[in-house]
């Protein structure tokens, strides 16, 4: 028996420009995973379908953010050349699969989803008037998923749920039509302070709508800028006080962002970043020292991706072309795998010669 591949898939609605929760709670994930040359293949593509389940009124905004997203993906470092990077609505069979999906999954079972749960609150919806392609995304992710035959999904612990019922829906399909799909695994972030990163103002997380993200595309004045203005320790008013790390939104974004070298070179008194923690909270280390560290750490992340995104916005044809000839390939896998489903499910009419001869030879006796 051929060995299992290693299959990496993953992928972002297109609804606005990344951020740099994305970047440490996925992006910088896959682009290391992507040079770790461990994985047999890799897909990372953009769910303009998946975002116009509540944007159906709004198709000019995916429309405008898939190109920004496929910007933010290059300058993040991942490589069309080891990575195929597609558009969800441009592979029509991921339609066909979750099709058949919908027979494998009862209403309860979506209704009990807690992302679906919170999804639903957020949006206003009230009892029955949520969209049914709104209500039933969880089931077009796992046709995500299981199309490409993904064995890992790096992913925010928000996706655990789909994660847990796409391999449902894979046991399922696999027990009734045999072995064909693969089970999938979520792969978290590595820390608390990359699951999700708060916004600059301290809240649970970067929006848009609160205004509190810094983007991968703001100029490094931009990103200072909004440094300066950080959430600390609202009880931390003078240097002297105490200070405490404990919702301090520049601690959680060194705790994401800094390693202990850039710490020791970039601070003269301090050799780990846990040092300068116990400053602080010893009092003594004021906000601002702290907001400089994080202002160079988060420069020396950021700016070799915007001299990527530089590049690459002088030819925005091109940019269009990978994102093209990525949809090539998605769509010739996902072929293959759509003609095993249809095998397995016994709807591969013209290509099975014995159904054909057998039927011949029932109807002529
Ligand atoms: N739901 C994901 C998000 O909101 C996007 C997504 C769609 C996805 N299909 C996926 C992520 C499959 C991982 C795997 O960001």
């Amino acid at each position: 028996m051929e060995l299992k591949q290693k299959i990496i898939l993953t992928g972002d609605r297109p609804t606005g420009k990344l951020h740099i929760g994305h970047y440490v709670g996925s992006l910088r994930r896959r682009v290391e995973l992507q040079n770790s040359g461990l994985y047999d293949k890799i897909f990372v593509f953009e769910a303009d379908a998946q975002a116009l389940t509540d944007n159906i009124e709004n198709p000019e905004k995916v429309r405008q953010n898939v190109i920004e997203v496929a910007l933010d993906y290059l300058a993040a470092g991942l490589d069309p050349e080891r990575t195929t990077l597609f558009i969800q609505s441009q592979i029509p069979e991921l339609c066909e699969l979750s099709f058949y999906f919908m027979d494998m999954v009862s209403v309860s079972r979506l209704q009990r989803n807690p992302t679906v749960k919170t999804e639903i609150q957020m949006r206003g919806f009230s009892g029955e008037s949520i969209p049914v392609g709104f209500f039933t995304y969880p089931i077009s992710q796992a046709a995500d998923i299981a199309m490409f035959k993904a064995t890992t999904v790096p992913a925010g612990d928000d996706q655990e749920p789909m994660l847990e019922q796409a391999r449902e829906i894979v046991r399922r399909f696999n027990y009734i039509y045999g072995d064909t799909l693969v089970e999938p695994n979520i792969l978290l972030p590595e820390n608390a302070a990359c699951l999700r990163l708060p916004g600059t103002d301290g809240k649970a997380k970067m929006s848009k709508s609160l205004g509190n993200c810094i983007y991968l595309s703001d100029s490094a004045d931009e990103v200072n800028r909004k440094v300066k203005t950080m959430y600390t320790d609202p009880t931390h008013l003078q240097v002297s006080d105490p200070g405490h790390l404990e919702g301090n939104t520049v601690f959680t974004y060194l705790d994401a962002f800094a390693t202990d070298e850039q710490v020791a070179r970039l601070t003269t008194d301090y050799a780990t970043l846990q040092e300068m923690k116990d400053h602080y909270t010893r009092g003594g280390l004021g906000d601002m020292k702290c907001k400089k560290l994080l202002m160079a750490v988060l420069d020396e992340t950021l700016e070799p991706i915007r001299q990527r995104r530089a590049e690459y916005e002088k030819d925005i044809p091109a940019v269009y072309e990978i994102l093209r000839k990525g949809c090539e390939v998605a769509r010739a896998a996902a072929c293959e795998t759509m003609d095993e489903v249809r095998r397995a499910m016994k709807i591969n009419y013209f290509d099975d010669r014995a159904l054909i001869e057998e039927q011949a030879r029932r109807f002529q006796k």
